[in-house]
């Protein structure tokens, strides 16, 4: 049973003013709740959509330190392009706001005194490390020393880069001043506390009673954080960046950033409308958070519980919560550049804000993190975009104009066909509209497509190209109702394409839908003048592709070569110990894998001086057809070897990277198997 709501407050994460939004943002927040908003709008809803710019926290200050300029100069910068690239994408929210703004500190502020003048943080003295050169507390991140697990020197206080584990400052070995290099000392510090395992009880009734109906991943975390016990949580740090504590005493300490960004949802509500109460604090409001995954935790326990301390807010209805979007096969990084741009694609694609916001939506990792690739991206534009729903309303408008002068045919009489055409039409917005609500958009937009799948087919079946030479009011009424698919393609795009939505409704000379209209074939009336038809999308060349696969390719050998530290060099060797290794340029003539093995493959090579059997280590590396016709560096003099029972005759030599893959060596051209290395 769905309780009926008034009115809608969607949000959708705040992004860090450290750096610009990248796909894996969009793919996860931005395109989701963008969304779903423009249905609520377009279905006539009492909707508002708050963002801004996250603006305080250590990464801030880290960035600034390294690039010699302020805190303030590092989100003035990223706040100005993450706001334009959003606008420029077509995220529509009613605010972008930021937490550096006045009303923000204020409320922030004001939020805090409450809880404290009210007695609901505890305040404890811990000891924690302190810079004496630096005259500072720092940060987890602002102290390096040796991990514990790797012996890695540059390990940070939360983490190991080289092996990956969480730490905690104390683990550390050698802890010492990111910033000074000088030893560190302990000092004890007093911060506030937000008791969460007193709100325990409350979350477990309104989560895992109540929310039964969240996404699987979501209510999952929360299971698991509830079940392992609740402990009182620092919303207080000492920093030089952020909102001041407000409290006597309190110099040198600011709002954690975790506490003050969630108030600047409501601190940007504020300053969208002096009717923010009406939004936030009546039970018939529907609160929506859209996040990424890694807010989950702060979104379902943390922030409900700041909400419940403070009384009179209400709290989420969801917290719908994308998985990780993947790059071409490896994890999005900031610091590691392997991302896609927002500003940098708006500019080296322009006029394509749509193409990306079907792939992003189509590909979306809703229920497991998922991978974009620019192959996908071409072959979704192509194959679905171009063939699909460009092909179909250009075909629409194309013939009106051709055949009746750009003015819409009369619908004449209906044969069965066309009967069912319109009914399947009909049934799509229910499964459109179910779908958008329980937040599954990648099924949303099929439906979508699905007017312009029916439409193609429609046309392609009734033919009024040939048609029109001996029935042309028969090829009228089929162009009655392509008119009229069109009509509910350019609705039903609206929250996933809205530039293709506004390009439609340009050629059909038509102000505005509203989303009630959906499926209906009566929405251009006969005699109406349409607009001139342009092409909604262009097919994408391979050499546009590959000059992106070119530009990561680059970035991902920039990175390994600053990651790699090479092995160190072995004991050196003789000419005469070098000259007795006998290396040849071979080709490989068969593979197949060696049974009950993962790892190894036989293979059969012809060296030039005979074929022979060698049994390499690369099954995870090659497939058996991969190699096939391959030339190869062989050291053919190597004592054999029984492996598996299959005398080895024979190394294939190969380079091992950073990560563990290996590469065959090979010749830079084809030669004549044989040839002599040396
Ligand atoms: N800046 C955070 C992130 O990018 C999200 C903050 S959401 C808010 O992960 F609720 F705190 F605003
Ligand atoms: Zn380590």
């Amino acid at each position: 049973m769905s309780k009926e709501y008034k009115r809608y407050l969607i949000t959708s994460a705040l992004p860090y003013a450290n750096g610009p939004v990248h796909i894996g943002h969009l793919a996860g927040v931005y395109i989701p709740s963008d969304i779903y908003t423009r249905y609520l709008r377009l279905r006539g809803r009492d909707v508002i959509h708050i963002c801004g710019s996250d603006e305080h926290g250590v990464p801030i200050t880290i960035k600034a330190k390294k690039e010699g300029i302020t805190p303030q100069q590092v989100v003035d910068r990223y706040h100005a392009i993450i706001k334009k690239s959003f606008a420029d994408l077509g995220i529509s929210f009613d605010i972008y706001s930021r937490t550096t703004s006045p009303v923000h500190t204020v409320t922030a502020s004001e939020f805090f005194r409450k809880l404290y003048d009210e007695g609901k943080f505890i305040e404890r003295t811990s000891e924690q490390y302190y810079d004496e050169e630096a005259q500072s507390f720092l940060a987890d991140r602002y102290i390096v020393g040796t991990c514990p697990r790797c012996g890695n020197e540059r390990a940070y206080g939360d983490q190991c880069e080289a092996c990956g584990a969480t730490l905690s400052p104390d683990e550390l070995i050698n802890p010492h001043s990111a910033i000074s290099g000088s030893p560190l000392v302990k000092r004890e510090t007093k911060h506030w506390y937000l008791p969460l395992n007193d709100y325990e009880p409350f979350l477990r009734k309104w989560i895992l009673e109540g929310h039964r109906d969240w996404k699987s991943n979501v209510y999952g975390q929360c299971k698991s954080w509830l079940d392992g016990g609740l402990q009182p949580r620092a919303v207080s740090r000492d920093l030089d960046w952020g909102i001041p504590v407000p409290v006597e005493g309190a110099e040198g300490k600011v709002l954690y950033v975790w506490f003050d960004a969630p108030i600047g949802y409501i601190s940007a509500t504020k300053e969208l409308t002096p009717d923010w109460e009406k939004y936030w604090k009546s039970d018939d409001t529907k609160l929506v958070h859209f996040i990424g995954k890694d807010n989950i935790v702060f979104h379902c326990i943390v922030f409900p519980s700041m909400l419940q301390a403070h009384g009179g807010y209400i709290l989420p209805d969801n917290v719908p919560s994308n998985e990780f979007l993947n790059l071409e096969g490896d994890k999005i990084s900031t610091s590691r550049n392997w991302a896609i741009w927002l500003h940098e694609y708006l500019e080296e694609f322009p006029g394509k804000e749509d193409v990306l916001r079907y792939v992003l939506c189509a590909n979306a990792p809703e229920t497991k993190d998922n991978d974009f690739t620019w192959k996908d991206y071409q072959a979704r534009n192509n194959n679905e975009l171009v063939a699909v729903l460009g092909n179909f309303v250009n075909r629409a408008l194309v013939l009106t104009h051709k055949y009746f002068g750009g003015k819409a045919p009369a619908c004449g009489e209906l044969n069965d066909y066309d009967r069912a055409t319109i009914a399947e039409l009909s049934q799509i917005k229910e499964s459109l509209e179910n779908n958008i609500e329980g937040y599954r958009f990648r099924e949303a937009l099929k439906d979508a497509m699905l007017f312009a799948r029916i439409g193609n087919k429609y046309l392609a079946d009734t033919e009024p190209w040939k048609l029109i030479k001996t029935d042309a009011e028969r090829v009228a009424t089929i162009l009655n109702i392509a008119l009229q698919i069109t009509a509910d393609i350019a609705i039903a795009c609206e929250p996933f394409m809205p530039f293709t939505a506004a390009k439609i409704l340009k050629m059909l000379n038509i102000d505005h839908f509203n989303w009630e209209q959906l499926g209906r074939t009566d929405l251009i009336p006969a005699g109406h003048e349409i607009g001139e038809a342009v092409l909604l999308f262009e097919k994408i060349d391979d050499d546009v592709v590959q000059r992106q696969l070119d530009k990561l390719d680059a970035i991902r050998a920039a990175n390994m070569a600053a990651e790699v530290k090479a092995a160190p060099q072995k004991e050196e060797c003789s000419f005469d110990d070098f000259g007795k290794m006998d290396i040849r340029v071979s080709t490989i003539l068969a593979a197949e894998k060696v049974a009950k093995t993962k790892k190894l493959l036989k293979l059969t090579i012809d060296t030039g001086i005979d074929h022979r059997t060698i049994v390499s280590g690369i099954a995870e590396h090659y497939a058996p057809e991969q190699l096939v016709g391959q030339q190869v560096l062989v050291l053919v003099n190597l004592a054999p070897k029984e492996v598996k029972g299959i005398l080895s005759q024979g190394m294939i030599l190969m380079a091992e990277d950073a990560s563990g893959k290996l590469r065959l060596l090979q010749p830079d051209e084809h030669t004549n198997s044989g040839a002599v290395v040396g």
